[in-house]
This record gives structure tokens, C-alpha cells and sequence, in this order.
């Protein structure tokens, strides 16, 4: 297959005699000193001036720094220049299980018992990350199955999330020094420009929304930035692949899937995505069944992403994207389209949606992120069966295989730090993405090609869809009621 040009080109620099880089390294070491004097005396009035003059010094430090030949070296180099944001992180999770959420008890300056902390952030190229604010699904945690009440029954998950953006805002301002929160794409260079870790929350499940649309809204005006339709549950929004084990190492595909309760999107999760869309929410598909991707790329007005998800292809399982939908993403670069060959494919055409047209079906947003997944539950097994198996170059398969299908400035990182226990050889916590980045050199990816995983293609993605929020702007909010409810009614007659 032909290789296509990225939508993302970002120049390629070009090696400078030793005596000009000299002088630049110092013209950009004098403007720093400048700055530094600067911005001890500087207020917010002149804050845009400041971020020119940051922004000046960061191209001027780019355009005097002269690429090694060494993929870990080069890696590192265009990292400090594109750092990594990862789209999925546990953070959260970590301090809300071990510690019941008592920021005191442990210390992000020095190395956690998780896989995210200030030190190795810093050494792995991080620019940030998508705060999970993750509780589980209602019968996970011993409440009844929602699907089995239609979604009406009476849990706390509202306020555990809550309790976990509040953890959240908590650990950012706890370490304001290091953290930020960066509410636009935007504010997030800013951010990284400045050294500091930009972030955006990520609600990781449809049923953290209790079935209603005020708590979309509610959690965009907290910082939330993308909402994941289901988790391991279905929600009234959509329907989940579930989480299926293989039965064996030999079956092609993994497991029985959960039956299905909607089919795909629900009514309601039509007009949630619709309002999402308004918000500029980002609409999360990891975790969600093969239809309600596939509906959702066809119902959504602004670019969707899959936060922490893999290929089918390369791993047969259900938590992971079928070839069908790898292709259709493939296919919004027209060039791309028809030069598919299902016989190079994993799956074989064999797969979800490969007798249904899937790939012939339009994404209006045109645009899509598929953020790598580090669990090794997703990335490989050892070949006799005896469990999963993952490194970097299984990592490296996965984002080749995304690459060739649906296009490399598709594919980003989400690795789950923090949100799982076993971890790839060599991808080990935060510190190790530079593993990943010089592998994907060594395969022949570009400079350009790498900087767009590492946070280019994700950025690309939040100003898109921002955009189409601008020009939402002033669509009326859906007071729509989720039909299962009956507390939420119009009446004739006063409560009292
Ligand atoms: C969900 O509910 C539907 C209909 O009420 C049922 O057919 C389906 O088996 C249920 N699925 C699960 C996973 O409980
Ligand atoms: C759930 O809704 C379906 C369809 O609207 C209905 O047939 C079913 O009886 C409902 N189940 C419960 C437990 O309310
Ligand atoms: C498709 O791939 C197969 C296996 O690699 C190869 O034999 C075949 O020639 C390819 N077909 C086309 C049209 O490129
Ligand atoms: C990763 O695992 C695969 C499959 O077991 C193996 O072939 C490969 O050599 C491993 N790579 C590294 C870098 O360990
Ligand atoms: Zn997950």
C-alpha cells in the first residue's frame, strides 16, 4: 500500500553548521535570562507578551537543536519539542483506592507504588495528561444492574465522580507548580511551552452521568473534556462491548459479546452526542460495542476519539477496534480509500462490520484520535496461551497496524497508567514513552509522524472540535428527559 502524506507536517529541520547553532543556542540563552528577569516582575496584563516571547524562544530552541542520528536521542529531542499527552490516566483512581482520596498520604514529587508521578513524567517527555475521573459501573460496586432497571436505578455514582473531580482540582492545586489545568487546546501549549503538565478531566463511562443530560453540562463547566459513552457496562446512552475474556488463546474471537440493549446508540445517546457536540465534550468511544462506534461516527458533528483502545487486527479482542472501522477511518482520506487489501488485514474480512459496507460509510466530522492502550490484556498473548503478553514492539504493532489502516495522524497515546497492574516490557510507567517513540523511528516514522502521536494529532483534534462548539454556539440546550424516568415530570398541580 502506498504510503499517504499526514495531515500534519510539521518542518523538518535541516542540520546547521556547528558556529550558527552556537550563536543561536546563545541569543536563545540571553532571551531566556531576559525572560526570567521578566517574569518576576511581570502581572497577568502581560501575559499574552510573555507567551510571544516563550513561544519565540521555544521555535528558536527547535530551530538550533540538531537532530541525532540515534533513535532514542532523536526521539528525545522532538519529545522536549512535542511532548507526550496521554489520553487516559489513572491518577485518580490511584488515590481514591489506596488512599481514599487523602492527598496527603502520598508524595507525586517522589516515585509512587502507581506509574505516574513528577519525576518520571518529567523524564518520559510528558506534557500531560487526561485525568480519569473513573468510577465503576453500578453493579461492579454492588448496586443492581442499571440495564436490568433501565437505567433508573438509584446509585451514588454521581457523587463518587463527583468526589473524583473534586480529587482531581485538589492534586492539580496541590501542585500547582506542576500541574495546570488546561481547559483549551490552547491553554494546554501554553502550558507545555512553560514546562508545566497541562490536563483536562475524562469521565470514563456513561453511567456516571445518571441517565441524564444536566450532569453532561454540569461536568463540562468542571473541566471535564471528554465523556466515554459506556464502560464495561451498557448506559442509557450506548451499548458496551463489554469486557470478555478469551476463552482460549485459539478462538478468533473473543468471547460472547454482551447482548445487546440498544443496538448501537440509544434515542438518547443521539441527542447526548448532539450536545456534546454543542458543549465541546469530546465523544469517547473506547469501551463501547463496534455499533455504537459505527453510529456515533455517523451521528457525530465534531471529530470522536477512542481514548485507550487497540486493533482487533493485530489482537483478537473484543475490548479492541475491528478492521471495519479501522478502514472507514482510514477511508476519510480519500486516497486512502480502495486501496485497502483484506487479505494483508488481520481480521481477514472476516471481522465486525466487514459484510455490512462499514467502510463505505461516511464520517461527517472527518476527523477521528485512536489513543494506544498499554494493558497487555489488549496487546498480545504469549503464543502457548499462558496469559498476556505485551512490549514495545507489540506496542509498535498496534500503532503500525492503526497507522496503516486508518492513517498514522490518527493514532495517539492512552496508555491506562495507573488504571492497570501489568505493564509492557519497556513501557513500564510514564518514563518509558521514549521507548515507544524511537521504535516507531527505527520502523521509518517521521519526525512529523511521531510528533502528531505523541500530543500533534490530539491537539489537531481538540481545536476541531472546539470549532464546531464555536459554531454551535447558539443552539438551545436539550432539555430532554432520559424516558425511563418517572421522579422527572410535568405536573398540574404545586409539590405541597
Ligand atoms: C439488558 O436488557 C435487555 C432488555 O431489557 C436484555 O435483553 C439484555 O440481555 C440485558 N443485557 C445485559 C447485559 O444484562
Ligand atoms: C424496560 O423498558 C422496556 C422497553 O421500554 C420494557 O419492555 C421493560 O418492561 C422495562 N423493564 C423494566 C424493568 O422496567
Ligand atoms: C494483497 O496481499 C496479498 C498478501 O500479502 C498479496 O499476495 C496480494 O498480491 C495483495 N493484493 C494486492 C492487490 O495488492
Ligand atoms: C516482544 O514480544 C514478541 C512476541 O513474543 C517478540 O517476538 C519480540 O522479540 C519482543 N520484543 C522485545 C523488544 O522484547
Ligand atoms: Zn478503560
Amino acid at each position: 500500500m502506498k504510503e499517504l502524506p499526514t495531515h500534519t507536517q510539521a518542518s523538518v529541520p535541516r542540520r546547521r553548521s556547528s558556529a550558527w547553532t552556537v550563536a543561536r543556542r546563545f541569543a536563545a540563552l540571553a532571551l531566556l535570562g531576559v525572560i526570567s528577569l521578566h517574569s518576576t516582575t511581570t502581572t497577568t496584563t502581560h501575559e499574552s507578551l510573555l507567551d510571544r516571547v516563550y513561544d519565540a524562544v521555544h521555535q528558536l530552541k527547535w530551530k538550533s537543536t540538531v537532530l541525532s542520528k540515534d533513535p532514542h536521542e532523536r526521539a528525545l529531542q522532538l519529545m522536549d519539542r512535542q511532548p507526550v499527552i496521554d489520553g487516559h490516566v489513572d491518577l485518580e483512581i490511584l488515590s481514591r483506592y489506596y488512599y481514599a482520596n487523602d492527598l496527603d498520604a502520598f508524595d507525586l514529587r517522589r516515585e509512587t507504588r502507581g506509574q505516574v508521578d513528577f519525576p518520571r513524567m518529567r523524564k518520559g517527555k510528558m506534557g500531560g495528561f487526561f485525568h480519569s475521573v473513573f468510577v465503576p459501573c453500578p453493579e461492579d460496586e454492588g448496586y443492581p444492574s442499571e440495564n436490568r432497571s433501565n437505567f433508573t436505578t438509584p446509585t451514588w455514582r454521581v457523587r463518587d465522580t463527583l468526589e473524583q473531580i473534586d480529587t482531581a482540582w485538589l492534586l492539580i492545586d496541590k501542585y500547582n507548580d506542576q500541574f495546570e489545568l488546561t481547559l483549551t487546546a490552547r491553554e494546554w501549549r501554553k502550558a507545555m511551552r512553560r514546562g508545566k503538565f497541562g490536563g483536562m478531566l475524562g469521565v470514563e463511562g456513561g453511567h456516571q452521568l445518571g441517565s441524564s443530560l444536566s450532569t453532561i453540562r454540569t461536568y463540562f463547566d468542571l473541566g471535564v473534556r471528554y465523556i466515554t459513552l459506556t464502560h464495561t457496562c451498557h448506559s442509557a446512552l450506548a451499548d458496551s462491548c463489554g469486557y470478555v475474556e478469551r476463552p482460549s488463546a485459539h478462538d478468533l474471537v473473543a468471547g460472547t459479546p454482551l447482548a445487546p440493549r440498544w443496538n448501537g446508540l440509544s434515542s438518547f445517546g443521539r441527542t447526548a452526542v448532539r450536545e456534546m457536540n454543542r458543549l465541546g465534550m469530546m465523544v469517547d468511544l473506547s469501551h463501547t460495542s463496534p455499533k455504537t462506534a459505527s453510529d456515533a461516527l455517523s451521528h457525530s458533528l465534531a471529530p470522536v476519539i477512542f481514548s485507550h483502545s487497540n486493533a482487533r487486527g493485530v489482537h483478537s479482542h473484543s475490548r479492541n477496534i475491528p478492521d471495519s472501522i479501522l478502514r472507514r477511518i482510514g477511508s476519510i482520506d480519500s486516497r486512502r480509500k480502495g486501496t485497502f487489501n483484506l487479505s494483508e488485514d488481520g481480521e481477514k474480512g472476516q471481522g465486525w462490520g466487514a459484510d455490512t459496507g462499514e467502510v463505505d460509510k461516511p464520517v461527517p466530522s472527518g476527523d477521528v484520535l485512536i489513543m494506544l492502550n498499554f494493558s497487555p490484556t489488549f496487546v498480545s498473548e504469549w503464543s502457548d496461551g499462558s496469559g498476556p503478553r505485551a512490549n514495545v514492539s507489540l506496542m509498535a504493532d498496534h500503532a503500525e497496524y492503526i497507522g496503516r489502516l486508518a492513517g498514522r495522524e490518527h493514532v495517539g497515546i492512552g496508555s491506562d497508567f495507573d488504571g492497570i497492574e501489568d505493564v509492557p516490557e519497556g513501557l513500564e510507567d510514564v518514563s518509558k514513552y521514549p521507548n515507544l517513540i524511537a521504535e516507531l523511528l527505527r520502523r521509518g516514522w517521521s519526525d512529523a509522524e511521531v510528533m502528531g502521536l505523541t500530543s500533534g494529532n490530539l491537539l489537531r483534534i481538540v481545536e476541531k472540535v472546539e470549532a464546531v462548539a464555536r459554531q454551535h454556539g447558539h443552539d438551545k440546550p436539550s432539555y430532554e428527559v432520559f424516558s425511563g424516568r418517572t421522579d422527572l415530570v410535568k405536573h398540574d398541580k404545586p409539590p405541597i
